[in-house]
């Protein structure tokens, strides 16, 4: 595994959505209330950017066609998208968030 810094928790002071590029990967950071989760940011139907979806509970709607996932555990909740968005392995370090890329 290795861990690296993506983002500080400060980051989502007025924002519950980060996107970042690391390494060529599009990731997107989502906190849920004192969780913090990282997946894909580009939605597995058409590559939308995923990030500028819809939060609603533990899921999060992508704006083109309404795939909703789980924010959680990546799967998906609703079609049209079939495959699971990959989920990053992600801890707390102090401030900082760190993603196993
Ligand atoms: S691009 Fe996301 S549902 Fe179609």
């Amino acid at each position: 595994m290795t861990f690296r810094k993506v983002a500080s928790l400060s980051d989502f002071d007025s924002s519950s959505v980060k996107r970042l590029e690391v390494e060529g990967l599009s990731i997107m950071i989502i906190r849920l209330g004192s969780e913090y989760h990282a997946l894909d940011a580009v939605c597995t139907h058409e590559e939308t950017d995923l990030s500028r979806g819809i939060i609603t509970g533990e899921h999060i709607t992508c704006p083109l066609h309404l795939s909703r996932f789980s924010i959680r555990t990546g799967e998906v909740d609703n079609p049209p998208a079939e495959e699971p968005l990959h989920k990053y392995e992600l801890k707390i370090v102090g401030r900082d968030i760190l993603v196993d890329i």
